[in-house]
């Protein structure tokens, strides 16, 4: 007996009471002093094979407090969040929702692992900025930048800490409803713009008013055939890398913290299940070190692709792949543990994407203060504010692109005095937006929107004449064209708001006649007869064929999708208060049959001069080859004018640098802000290269009448392109190098590369 005491006391006791002192003590991965380094290695030692699945599951959440709290598949997910089985969720937003969330998570799951939230915030969260596609036509990196730390603000105080922006697909074709997402279609300046956009929204990720960026859709969506939403890609490693790989890599190189999947294939491989596109090209070559998460169920998708057998194999070649998160399909937090168990997935595969995930919670701080993002009176005090929206206003007059303007009918007048406005969607708010607004969260801010008429109400008050024109469903009827007639027949100038609804812009909105409706036209036919000065305000969420109406009018003005601020944007430009400046990314098409039509195209063996007509050219019999409006075009109401290019050295060697200079005029009497573009084309090389490729800009303010010389420097890196390995090349030749206020009219001068 004596002995079993001293064994106890002087053999197990100490022991016991180590063990006893150990639980007791603050784990490494909750101490806020230990390095994040340190606290994640701690933390997945700790974590069982099920937690780590959970940590790469991301469900759509919706709403949990309220009656919602009761709803049977509501409670089923809290029970996820309790048993570790979910690291992320979207669509919960909100500071009070989002507090409650990851109050379960914190307080009632084994770990105490806090939970991701995401949500799309694609032009801005409640407070709500020009399209993606319009923004980009500003040219102005800063406000882009600035948009979307708007947008990053108001996210981080309603409990969000993550969005899947920026889309960095390029696109040609605006049949996809998609391309209002984008930069438009010039890998370039997709790349500066996909930057400056993960700059606004991740900031240093050091404070609560900046969350995670993603890019997506990785990889080549834009190339999607027909423009069909979902539909498959196929394309050359050649066009990957030099089309559609650079803005996704800038963003990368930016620092964004995830990059999603998209949901076509490349070369017959589902991106989500891409090797190639995943490991070798994301994670090997360009060192990505955040994660990567599978677009709405496109691990399971790969079933229907024909590529994966079921659930557990859409898992397998989902992870194996190199792929992390799963949205929303299951299949991961339902299979990745059994395929452990099997061998046939690495636990060291799982643990390196479970700690780039956990990464990120520890980044954002949210170990040690879940709640710091979930901020009621910080939330009130953002969304929608003054400063935000002042802001909103700014983007969407900076992003107006003026595409004619005969006998100078814009500005308007200041004597007009009576100022017909026609057209539904003028007034409508309904019909202002697109569908990434958060619609599905039941709470969209249209409430707060000023429609073109509001704006023109601010600005002009009872000179307004407001008549509808056509209908909602773009129908019209002679009732609706009489009136508006007879309203414009007594005004000084006409505003015609047509186009297509923004409801029919974003997800699976692709259409197959991106042009004017067919009732537009004809209530433009009979307004033209009135002989009053007509100006188109078209709004649209794509480049829409203009063709037909551009005779019937004196002015078109592309005001796209312009968010909470449209009217008072739309009114601050066509009185003059602000002298647009904003350039089309996107050509607009002459007919729907020249689509995809884009201004970076390769010069073929046939090339059509541009001096003379004839056979056996690639060509259009029925239409001329270029676009309606090419890529960079846009007016203003002054003019400007290129002269004087220079070049530093017309004989380089490949480490040297060109300096190009020109100088740019202000023509006209009214002080403006141009965007002057550097092309260059690499005549002849091993791997063709297109007719220009975008290779600079610079959006320069010049007082009416002035003068500015402004330089481009070029270095070997703009002159080199990739091969289909994803190799760079500089090969010594003739270059030609072009600068001008759009793409087609260009000023140019020759060089050789030795
Ligand atoms: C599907 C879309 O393709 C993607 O862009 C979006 O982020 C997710 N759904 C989440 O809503």
């Amino acid at each position: 007996m004596k002995k079993n005491l001293f064994v106890f006391i002087f053999l197990i006791a100490p022991f016991l009471l180590i063990a006893q002192q150990k639980s007791n003590e603050t784990p490494t991965y909750k101490n806020k002093k230990a390095s994040i380094q340190d606290r994640i290695d701690d933390l997945i030692k700790r974590m069982t094979i099920e937690e780590k699945a959970g940590q790469l599951n991301q469900l759509n959440g919706g709403t949990f407090t309220g009656p919602a709290a009761n709803d049977t598949g509501q409670k089923a997910k809290m029970q996820m969040v309790r048993d570790g089985k979910v690291g992320s969720f979207l669509n919960v937003i909100g500071a009070t929702e989002t507090r409650a969330v990851q109050k379960i998570a914190i307080q009632e799951s084994r770990l105490g692992i806090p939970i991701l939230f995401a949500f799309d915030i694609i032009h801005g969260y409640k407070t709500i900025f020009p399209i993606p596609l319009a923004e980009a036509c500003s040219w102005d990196i800063p406000q882009i930048e600035k948009n979307s730390s708007v947008a990053a603000k108001e996210a981080a105080a309603a409990g969000l800490h993550w969005t899947f922006a920026p889309m960095c697909d390029i696109s040609n074709d605006p049949r996809w409803g998609r391309v209002m997402e984008g930069a438009g279609e010039d890998p370039f300046y997709g790349s500066v713009v996909a930057a400056a956009r993960v700059k606004g929204l991740q900031g240093n990720l050091n404070d609560d008013a900046h969350i995670l960026s993603t890019v997506k859709h990785y990889a080549a969506y834009g190339a999607v055939e027909a423009g069909r939403e979902y539909n498959e890609v196929d394309i050359s490693r050649v066009a990957l890398w030099n089309k559609y790989l650079p803005p996704y890599k800038a963003a990368v190189d930016a620092g964004a913290a995830t990059v999603m999947n998209s949901f076509n294939v490349f070369e017959g491989v589902p991106a989500s299940g891409n090797k190639y596109l995943v490991t070798d090209v994301l994670l090997n070559k360009w060192k990505f070190k955040g994660f990567v998460v599978s677009d709405w169920s496109s691990f399971s998708e790969m079933i229907n692709h024909g590529y994966a057998a079921n659930g557990k194999d859409a898992a397998y070649k989902a992870i194996s792949a190199g792929s992390m998160m799963d949205m929303e399909s299951k299949v991961v937090i339902e299979n990745l543990p059994q395929l452990v168990k099997e061998g046939k997935i690495n636990v060291q595969q799982v643990d390196d994407a479970v700690k780039r995930i956990l990464f990120y919670k520890f980044k954002l701080g949210l170990f040690d203060e879940p709640y710091k993002f979930s901020d009621e009176k910080r939330e009130a005090a953002t969304e929608l504010s003054k400063e935000n929206k002042a802001e909103a206003r700014k983007a969407a007059a900076g992003s107006i692109v003026l595409l004619k303007n005969d006998n100078q009918v814009l500005p308007i007048n200041s004597s007009a005095k009576k100022i017909a406005l026609i057209g539904h969607y003028a007034k409508s708010k309904e019909d202002m937006f697109d569908f990434w607004i958060g619609y599905w969260t039941g709470k969209p801010a249209v409430d707060d929107a000023v429609t073109i008429y509001d704006g023109l109400k601010n600005k002009y008050g009872n000179a307004v004449e407001y008549s509808e024109g056509y209908n909602a469903d773009a129908t019209t009827s002679d009732a609706l064209i009489n009136t508006a007639v007879q309203s414009a027949s007594t005004a000084d100038v006409v505003l015609v708001n047509i186009g297509i609804s923004g409801k029919m812009a974003g997800e699976d909105r692709a259409l197959a006649y991106p042009e004017i409706p067919e009732a537009q036209i004809q209530l433009l036919k009979a307004l033209q007869k009135t002989g009053k000065p007509i100006v188109a305000l078209v709004s649209s969420g794509r480049p829409l064929v203009l063709t037909k109406i551009q005779p019937l009018v004196s002015s078109i003005v592309q005001c796209w999708i312009l968010g909470t601020e449209t009217g008072n944007a739309v009114a601050d430009v066509l009185s003059g208060d602000y002298n647009p400046s904003a350039k089309t990314v996107m050509s607009f098409p002459y007919a729907i049959g020249q689509i995809p039509v884009y201004y970076n195209h390769f010069n073929t063996s046939r090339p059509l001069p541009t001096d003379k007509d004839g056979n056996w050219f690639s060509r259009y019999r029925d239409i001329p080859n270029a676009p309606l409006y090419p890529f960079g075009f846009g007016l203003s109401y002054t003019t400007y004018s290129y002269s004087n290019m220079q070049i530093s050295n017309p004989i380089m060697e490949r480490t040297d640098k060109l300096t190009v200079t020109v100088t740019v005029t202000n023509t006209g009497k009214i002080d403006g802000e141009e965007i002057a573009q550097l092309y260059i084309r690499d005549i002849t090389a091993s791997i063709i290269r297109p007719v220009k490729e975008l290779k600079g800009f610079r959006k320069i303010k010049l007082k009416a009448g002035e003068s500015k010389e402004i330089s481009f420097v070029l270095s070997g890196k703009d002159l080199s392109f990739y091969d289909g390995t994803g190799q760079m090349h500089l090969e010594p030749g003739a270059f030609k190098v072009f600068v001008g206020g759009d793409s087609e009219h260009v000023l140019g001068k020759d060089f050789v590369v030795q």
